[in-house]
């Protein structure tokens, strides 16, 4: 039994690569029970993800590489003359874990990258470490810099409504639509955080809530189905997101719900802003209609909390990801900068600029 008593649950601390193994912070269980999972194959990685032990289109993709060490340690212990092909299989298998956040599959190509470039003999472990390291520390510097571009957005002292959690727990760190949150509070631009509850995973009840009450900013939760008329009342400068996917013509792939914000934004003449780091774009989608859109379990809609909640005999459909039209999106924020009205030029334009995420 390893010794877990060393870590410390905290929204920045959820992803820890710590003597050899890779420790995750379940996410399943949070707010009840903060608890570690240590993992060391790219098997129980690519199934951690799968299972929602870690979500969010940067902490995924951030989980993905430190799993292809393991995966390459294991099979340079197998066979350190031929550890290529096998790491292969593992990299495929675990791009499959889950289909919507582009961060996974770019996280995996990055690795895939660095593994063309090791001598065939050399052990591939310390070189990968220090690539899925890299990843780790750059998203967070991304957010820290989205952060402060996102804050500079939002004038004067308002309320902001976000939605499913694009936080410390989604990311390396510090979060992307809650980095935003997090500069903008400390700026005292943001008064209070309505928070959607995001049915059927409750990543706003749980998890955003519990970031926001550990950073001490200001929560109310809404049930999804009550933001439109929080907007109505007058008091919300803007709705605040996080990305899964961005096409090339700037429609955003995020949680199921994001969608109808972003229309009942519009209509309240609210702002909708989606915060995400560049390797959530995707270029090689013309439009959000190229971006695969998960669906899981009926069972995951049907019950809550482990306890069925629908009549006997109830069909569900559950995809757990939408596509947001760019026409409804007011800004994209990166940390390469920031893009008002997005569309396929502003992108394309964008993505040519130099990486600057300090
Ligand atoms: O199903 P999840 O919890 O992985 O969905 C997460 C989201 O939709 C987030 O908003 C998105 O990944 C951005 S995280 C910075």
């Amino acid at each position: 039994m390893e010794d877990l008593s060393q870590l410390q649950p905290a929204p920045d601390n959820a992803i820890v690569w710590r003597d050899g193994c890779l420790y995750l912070l379940d996410q399943r269980l949070l707010p009840r029970r903060e608890e570690y999972l240590a993992l060391r194959s790219a098997a129980e990685v690519g199934a951690a993800i799968h299972a929602m032990v870690v979500r969010g289109a940067p902490a995924i993709g951030i989980t993905a590489a430190y799993g292809i060490v393991l995966a390459a340690r294991q099979r340079f212990r197998a066979s350190p003359a031929d550890w290529r092909l096998p790491l292969q299989r593992d990299r495929d298998l675990l791009a499959q874990a889950r289909p919507t956040a582009v961060n996974l599959a770019w996280a995996i190509e990055r690795m895939g990258r660095r593994i063309a470039v090791i001598d065939a003999s050399a052990d591939p472990e310390p070189a990968l470490l220090a690539e899925a390291r890299a990843i780790h520390a750059e998203d967070v510097a991304a957010n820290l810099r989205i952060g402060n571009l996102g804050a500079g957005l939002i004038e004067g002292a308002t309320n902001v409504i976000t939605h499913c959690n694009a936080g410390a727990l989604a990311t390396g760190g510090y979060g992307t639509a809650l980095g935003v949150i997090r500069s903008a509070h400390v700026a005292g631009k943001v008064r209070r955080v309505f928070a959607d509850e995001t049915r059927p995973w409750l990543q706003g009840a749980r998890l955003t809530a519990w970031e926001l009450n550990w950073d001490r900013i200001p929560v109310t939760l809404l049930a999804d189905g009550a933001a439109a008329s929080r907007m109505r009342q007058g008091d919300i400068g803007w709705v605040v997101v996080g990305a899964d996917r961005i096409a090339a013509n700037g429609d955003v792939a995020n949680k199921i719900g994001t969608y109808g914000l972003a229309v009942a934004a519009r209509h309240h003449g609210v702002g909708f802003m989606v915060a995400a780091p560049t390797s959530t774009l995707d270029l090689s989608a013309a439009s959000g209609d190229e971006i695969p859109i998960e669906t899981r379990a009926a069972d995951e809609l049907l019950s809550c909390g482990g306890t069925r909640i629908a009549a006997p005999g109830t069909e569900a459909w559950n995809p757990v990801f939408d596509v947001t039209p760019a026409a409804l999106v007011d800004a994209i924020v990166t940390e390469r900068g920031v893009i008002a009205s997005p569309n396929k030029e502003k992108i394309a334009k964008l993505m040519l600029k130099s990486p600057e995420t300090r």
